[in-house]
């Protein structure tokens, strides 16, 4: 490649997608991590949620929404969904040219390094749940970690309704976290990038239910670091110039709260999320 075509392509946004609202929590984080970088936030609210559908449904969803990011010029994908990223990375890496990066393993390691009962919990979709990935993903690094799953399907509409606080996701907490008392699990992961928006919610429960040391960590953070040093190792990371990188939100339908709860999330007024056809 000639040094003008890889700077053209460190110029490149990065792509970014998931159902609905809750990838922009991973997007917070790679604001963080990698504040030079323009991101497209692609939420596919017309087809919120994914967690209840089935792997070929989910993987044919996640490809729709890459190919779209691939038009706009991204220069890497990152699948900021659970649900896709347990069943759809291997198709589309084969389906696109350019590298695809998922939730699990960062969210995998951020359970391992934080455990010292060796036995973690995984609150997910039932897709994530059903497809096994979390308990892989921690056997590969740790053969001492026990992962116990729970899925927690509810979590997700209340998230993107952005009922956040109160009684009933409180009470949706609670009867999902019961099943995982007295079994000795000191970590929940929060394997569905949406829970992040209940968090304070899950984790008062979590204490009560689970013992008041009980951790919950989600991929977020982990994933920007695995992002970070892709781009960096490869390099694909933008040089920063001054300005801070853009934020562009896209979703495939307009829900009325969408820009409302975009922008608590993201900590900063994102602009108006365009729509678009996928
Ligand atoms: N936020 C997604 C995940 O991490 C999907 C939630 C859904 O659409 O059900 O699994």
């Amino acid at each position: 490649m000639s040094e003008r075509d890889a700077a053209l392509l460190r110029r490149a946004p990065l792509g970014v997608f998931d159902s609905g609202l809750g990838g922009l929590t991973v997007v917070r984080a790679l604001r963080e991590a990698l504040p030079a970088e323009d991101i497209v936030y692609l939420g596919d609210t017309a087809r919120v949620p994914y967690g209840t559908k089935g792997p070929d449904t989910v993987t044919r969803y996640a490809l729709g929404c890459a190919k779209h990011l691939v038009r706009r010029g991204v220069k890497a994908i990152v699948i900021a969904c659970n649900t896709a990223s347990a069943v759809a990375p291997d198709r589309l890496r084969v389906e696109l040219d350019l590298p695809v990066l998922g939730v699990i393993d960062p969210g995998a390691r951020a359970a391992v390094e934080a455990t010292r009962s060796f036995k973690v919990a995984v609150l997910a979709t039932s897709g994530t749940i059903a497809s096994g990935a979390y308990p892989r993903a921690v056997a590969a690094l740790s053969t001492r970690v026990e992962t116990l799953g729970q899925a927690a399907p509810l979590l997700v509409p209340l998230a993107e309704e952005g009922w956040t606080e109160g009684e009933v996701p409180r009470l949706a907490a609670r009867r999902y976290l019961e099943p995982l008392a007295h079994r000795g699990v000191d970590v929940v992961v929060l394997g569905c990038t949406h829970y992040p928006l209940l968090r304070d919610v899950i984790e008062g429960e979590a204490r009560v239910l689970l013992g008041p040391d009980v951790r919950v960590v989600d991929s977020a953070r982990a994933t920007a670091e695995d992002v970070s040093s892709f781009l960096r190792d490869r390099g694909l990371a933008r040089t920063p110039e001054g300005a801070p990188g853009q934020t562009h939100l896209l979703v495939s339908d307009l829900p009325r709260t969408f820009d409302e709860v975009a922008s608590r999330f993201l900590g900063a007024p994102a602009g108006p999320a365009e729509l678009v056809d996928l």
